[in-house]
């Protein structure tokens, strides 16, 4: 795990200090934490920074003063590049309606109606990728896996689309050059000119179309069935396509065509690199805990039969969350939220922050904080389990609070959830020559800096194991 770094002297302008944020912005925020106690101030060119350690401050600007907070316009600007103007882009107006509009796509029942789709994708993916011969064994480029399977679960959950074996390839390695090249215009001290040559305009170009093709793909496709008399869908897509803003009185309240594609965009981005970077880190650390993989595969041979709902019968396996929760706080796939800019004085924790000031919820710092989390770099579930000493509010935050919380909290603790069980109760996973998990690197979400590398053993079935979704279908044959 990245330890802090040494102090941050004042840097003339603190430009310095942006690439040192850069470098290590985990280590930096450890640094300035020690250095300034819970709230850092520092200042890169004209603009004041503040970091929040104290989970009550980060609830002050994320909840009962977000009124006087917006996103910073800068990072929206960068992923507006590749993104376009979508829910997570935006602010204000704009993104209220989009919110409003987007949110019943995320409602209980349609997460219900995913836990099939999330099951069949691992499946499928783990039957072609993994041994399954009952002792075969592999050495899996985890990421990859795990990127191959939340890739699947949001193109279906999005278009009903299964994606080819090389598509999804060009596309997750366009993915990972995006995230590289946004990283490091974020970084930049002015802002790249679109029409002016830049270093990564040609690449990032290539990315972002490739990326964007797809997916405008998928919608024409959509719209040519339903010029020859299909229905919209019952996907996210066909969901957006019927939409209308109930709040508003002009007659076509819908999402334009240029916001649809943009949204689309945004949570095929936003639906799949985080879920899967969730799970690659929960592999990792099954692989170092065996004893642990070992409870939670008992404990899905005894979930409880609940043919109704696959989603409330897989979150009663409650070890299970809990490692997923654990390996979230350790690695959290968010590791700060976007910064937000003071829109008027505001007084937060005892301390006025000053209209035009930016601040920043380390989520990755509140995580790893001894007072609320005792041994902060120990991988220890039970912290989650009942029982368990009540946590301060905000101190586990890895979906953000507010307003702005994460459109897909529940799509993604689902999704987590199903795959990582079906993973886990046929494979055993262990570390291949290596005693401990590569150190991790912000790359937008936190991914492990060299490859991960897992040996996965193929596991007998001791009996028939529980699992939800399977179950229902045998059922419903
Ligand atoms: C483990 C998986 C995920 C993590 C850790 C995560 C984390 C976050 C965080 C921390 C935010 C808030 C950022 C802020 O306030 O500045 C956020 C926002 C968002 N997330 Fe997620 N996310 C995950 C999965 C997903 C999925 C699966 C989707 C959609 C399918 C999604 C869609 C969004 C959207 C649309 C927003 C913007 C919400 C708004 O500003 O109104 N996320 N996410």
């Amino acid at each position: 795990m990245t330890s802090p770094q040494s102090p941050i002297r004042p840097w003339p302008f603190g430009l310095p200090l942006l690439q040192a944020i850069r470098r290590d912005p985990l280590a930096l925020a450890q640094s300035l934490h020690k250095q300034h106690g819970d709230i850092a101030s520092v200042k890169v060119l004209s603009t004041h920074i503040y970091y929040l350690f104290r989970p009550e401050a980060a609830r002050q600007v994320l909840v009962e003063h977000q009124e006087d907070f917006e996103k910073d316009q800068r990072p929206l600007d960068i992923l507006q590049s590749v993104h376009g103007a979508n829910v997570i882009t935006t602010e204000g107006a704009v993104w209220e309606r989009q919110r409003r509009i987007l949110t019943p796509a995320f409602a209980p029942k349609r997460i219900e109606a995913c836990a099939k789709l999330m099951a069949a994708a691992a499946d499928e993916c783990a039957s072609q990728e993994l041994p399954q011969e009952v002792g075969a064994n592999a050495i899996i480029d985890v990421d990859a896996l795990t990127t191959l399977i939340t890739m699947d679960v949001i193109l279906r959950a999005l278009f009903s689309y299964h994606y080819q074996r090389e598509e999804a390839a060009a596309v997750s390695q366009a993915i990972r050059s995006l995230s590289k090249q946004l990283m490091r215009e974020l970084f930049w001290p002015v802002r790249a000119v679109p029409w002016l040559p830049y270093p990564g305009r040609a690449e990032k170009e290539r990315s972002t179309a490739l990326v964007r093709d797809l997916i405008r793909a998928r919608i024409e496709a959509r719209r040519q069935a339903m010029s020859a008399g299909a229905e919209a869908g019952e996907d996210i897509l066909g969901l957006m396509l019927a939409a209308r803003d109930e709040q508003a009185t002009a007659p076509d309240a819908g999402l334009s065509d240029q916001e649809i594609l943009d949204n689309c965009v945004g949570l095929f981005g936003a639906g799949h690199d985080t879920s899967a970077t969730a799970l690659t880190w929960w592999i990792g650390l099954m692989a170092m805990h065996p004893e642990i993989a070992a409870r939670v595969r008992d404990e899905l041979r005894g979930l409880p039969e609940d043919r109704a709902s696959a989603v409330k019968t897989i979150m009663e396996a409650r070890l299970l969350n809990a490692t997923i929760k654990e390996a979230m706080r350790l690695y959290p796939p968010s590791t700060a939220t976007f910064s937000r800019r003071a829109l008027r004085d505001v007084p937060i924790d005892g301390q006025v922050i000053a209209k035009g000031a930016l601040v920043l919820i380390p989520i990755w710092s509140l995580h790893h904080d001894p007072r609320w989390f005792p041994e902060p770099d120990a991988f220890r579930p039970e912290r989650f389990m009942p029982g368990a000493p009540v946590l301060p509010r905000s101190a586990f935050m890895p979906f953000g609070i507010g307003p702005h919380f994460c459109l897909g909290q529940q799509f993604a603790t689902v999704e987590m959830a199903l795959i990582a069980a079906r993973l886990v109760r046929n494979h055993d996973f262990a570390l291949d020559q290596a005693t401990a998990l590569p150190a991790p690197e912000v790359n937008l979400v936190l991914k492990p800096r060299e490859r991960l590398k897992v040996r996965f053993t193929r596991l007998a079935q001791d009996r028939q194991t529980v699992v939800p979704s399977e179950r229902a279908e045998r059922q419903s044959n």
